[in-house]
């Protein structure tokens, strides 16, 4: 088992294992990279105001997202290219997930495809969509997430294009020839590999292919053409997360995909208690970017989010061993949430409200 002392520690260990290219690729953000830095540092201006004598020898973590139980409020959000990391790709990731009893979402471009990691897993699922221009692939994925048992579909909304990645466009991003994008035919796989000379070839393959001409009318045509809930993810101003309730979402996620699309931009942990207000508990809201231990956990549910989603430190865990990295980063993270729990005097989630946080 990986010995953990905390998670952002797991970074530099699984950049002596990676292709310094890869690395950046994974770690890496957009621009300046200050939201990057800003999803970390949103996190240490939130204070927790713990409550003392409250019999917390016995804690619970379990919660439902969506209806769908879960051990814990933390969820593996969806990310590429498991491959990089770990040969087992995301069957390993999805089996990690499940074993800590959480939701695993499957990215679109996933090396392994939604079946196989359907089969390789027993628990909780959801599919995250991204729109191609062409819609009949587009629909075929929806149609295979459906038929494979996958119980959502995640629209991202904040990547008509791929962000500023400088690192990326230094390195001329490569994927590795011997990776599949195996939700696609092998033709299409080969054009995440090649690119113009000066590019990152991810970020030609996503203006090549995907749809940037998205709007809200397309989340009703998802809706329409689904009878899977559709969560959206990448929603940052409280007026989109408004929008995205009044067109049927059963979730959204606020985010800012970890820093790489848009730079300058907040941190979701700082619009969280303006989105929560604008939705008015009509659906359930998760926050990811910059969740790195136990104590950003409280402070999300204390401000409003049912759960949250934790992204890199599970492809560093990945890197480093495989499936039962996975589950080490996970039980981590549980561990660390148990003993806030205890210090800040909650049982159970539903303890962990307002009153948590420093308002004044
Ligand atoms: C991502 N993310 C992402 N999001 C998405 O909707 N579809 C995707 O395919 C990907 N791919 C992806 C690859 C890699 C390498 C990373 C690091 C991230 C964004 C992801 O779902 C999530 O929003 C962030 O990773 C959360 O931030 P942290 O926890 O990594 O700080
Ligand atoms: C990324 C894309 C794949 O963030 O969503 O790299």
């Amino acid at each position: 088992m990986l010995d953990i002392v905390n998670l952002e520690s797991l970074e530099a260990l699984a950049r002596e294992r990676l292709d310094p290219m890869l690395f950046d690729y994974i770690a890496g953000g957009a621009g300046d990279e200050w939201t990057l830095r800003e999803n970390r540092e949103a996190f240490s201006r939130v204070q927790l105001l713990p409550r003392m004598l409250r019999g917390v020898g016995l804690r619970d973590q379990r919660t439902t997202v969506l209806g769908t139980r879960v051990s814990f409020p933390v969820l593996v959000p969806p990310m590429g290219f498991h491959g990089l990391c770990h040969t087992d790709a995301e069957l390993a990731t999805a089996r990690g997930a499940a074993s800590v009893g959480t939701i695993f979402v499957a990215s679109t471009v996933s090396n392994r495809s939604l079946e196989a990691i359907a089969e390789a897993s027993t628990g909780p699922r959801w599919f995250q969509l991204y729109v191609y221009r062409d819609r009949a692939i587009t629909r075929e994925l929806v149609d295979r997430a459906a038929a494979a048992g996958y119980s959502a579909l995640c629209l991202t909304v904040d990547t008509p294009l791929a962000g500023q990645r400088e690192r990326d466009r230094r390195n001329r991003l490569r994927m590795p020839a011997h990776l599949g994008l195996e939700n696609f035919p092998a033709a299409h796989a080969e054009r995440h590999k090649s690119g113009n000379e000066n590019e990152s070839s991810l970020a030609r393959y996503i203006a090549d292919m995907w749809d940037a001409n998205l709007t809200w009318d397309d989340v009703d045509w998802l809706r329409s053409v689904s009878p899977l809930p559709v969560i959206i993810k990448g929603v940052l101003a409280p007026d989109d997360a408004a929008l995205a309730v009044e067109h049927g979402a059963a979730a959204v996620i606020a985010s800012n995909h970890g820093g790489r699309q848009l730079d300058g931009v907040p941190a979701p942990i700082t619009v969280l208690p303006h989105i929560v207000d604008a939705v008015q508990g009509r659906v359930e809201v998760l926050l990811d970017g910059g969740v790195r231990r136990g104590i950003d956990v409280l402070k999300a549910l204390a401000l409003g989010a049912r759960a949250v989603l934790v992204g890199r430190p599970v492809l560093w865990g990945l890197t480093l061993d495989g499936e039962s990295g996975v589950v080490a980063v996970l039980e981590h993270l549980r561990a660390e949430i148990d003993l806030a729990m205890a210090l800040a005097g909650c049982r159970a989630l539903n303890e962990i409200d307002a009153s948590l946080v420093i308002s004044w």
